[in-house]
């Protein structure tokens, strides 16, 4: 199979897939041959400024549309995935939409903690089983990808809420591979390391140690959002047949020196 065109004919859709890591999903889906990508967002106003990914996947030449919807409420989701239905159904759920909080750490308010959680994990848990229900009424072997974060494997009292809630998505996507591999459905997170968007810069405290953790990462660099879109493709693909149940570091090498 050609790399090029691991994707070829397959339906995908992005949560959170108008910004940073999930337009890189997005886009990478459709360089390697998707034949139509859902992006499903709050808003379709990149959240680092810019054209709105669908209409430079329809420049593109791919079929793209934009779907309204908050991940943490499973009848949004199903209408995400309702809109698959006009080009055939989803092949590729990126369950990726996800937050940081400026407030995070051990006295995170109550309420604050369950609004991350309920995009963190709900958001995750929602959109898995809407398309894992469409994948088994059209009888799709389909792939779900959830966007974890190396902060589910290592901690610190900064991201106590952030890390709590990724580290249960790759339980998560544990669990899911186990109930729906059977009906030959798929699903593994990524982790990724410090990437370049809008949610890396808005945590000062994190951003402030760029700096310092660059010269610590075995690639000297942060990541960039295609970069995670690649291997989102790729376990969205035929490639990884054999892969499923679990959390793929796309780090730069930071969490092996940690
Ligand atoms: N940037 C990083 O360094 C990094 C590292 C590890 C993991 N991640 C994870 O990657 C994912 C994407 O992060 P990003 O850096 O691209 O962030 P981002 O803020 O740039 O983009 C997130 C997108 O999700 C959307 N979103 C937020 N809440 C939503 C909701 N309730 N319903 C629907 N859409 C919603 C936002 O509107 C935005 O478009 C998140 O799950 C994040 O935790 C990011």
């Amino acid at each position: 199979m050609n790399m090029e065109r691991m994707l070829h004919g397959k339906v995908v859709i992005v949560t959170g897939g108008a910004s940073g890591i999930g337009a890189g999903i997005a886009l990478a889906a459709a360089r390697h041959g998707a034949s139509a990508v859902i992006v499903g967002d709050l808003s379709d106003e990149p959240r680092e400024g810019g054209t709105p990914v669908v209409e430079r996947l329809l420049a593109a030449g791919t079929k793209a549309v934009f779907h309204r919807c908050d991940v943490s409420s499973r009848s949004d989701m199903d209408e995400l995935v309702a809109v698959a239905k006009d080009y055939g159904g989803v092949d590729v759920m990126a369950c990726n939409a996800g937050i940081a909080l400026a407030s995070d750490g051990p006295w995170i308010t109550a309420e604050n903690f369950h609004k991350l959680l309920s995009v963190n994990l709900d958001g995750v848990l929602f959109g898995a089983q809407a398309a894992a229900e469409q994948m088994m009424k059209l009888g799709k072997r389909g792939s779900i990808v959830a966007t974890s974060s190396m902060g589910g494997t290592r901690t610190g009292q900064l991201t106590t809420a952030y890390s709590t809630s990724k580290a249960g998505v790759n339980m998560m996507v544990a669990a899911l591979a186990d109930a729906f591999g059977p009906s030959g459905i798929r699903v593994n997170a990524v982790c990724p390391g410090l990437i370049n968007t809008a949610l890396s810069q808005s945590a000062p405290e994190v951003a402030k140690m760029f700096d310092a953790l660059k010269s610590r990462m075995p690639l000297r660099r942060l990541g960039e959002p295609e970069e995670v879109g690649n291997v989102v493709a790729w376990l969205g693909s035929d490639l990884s047949s054999f892969v499923t149940g679990t959390s793929l570091l796309v780090d730069g090498g930071q969490t092996a020196v940690l």
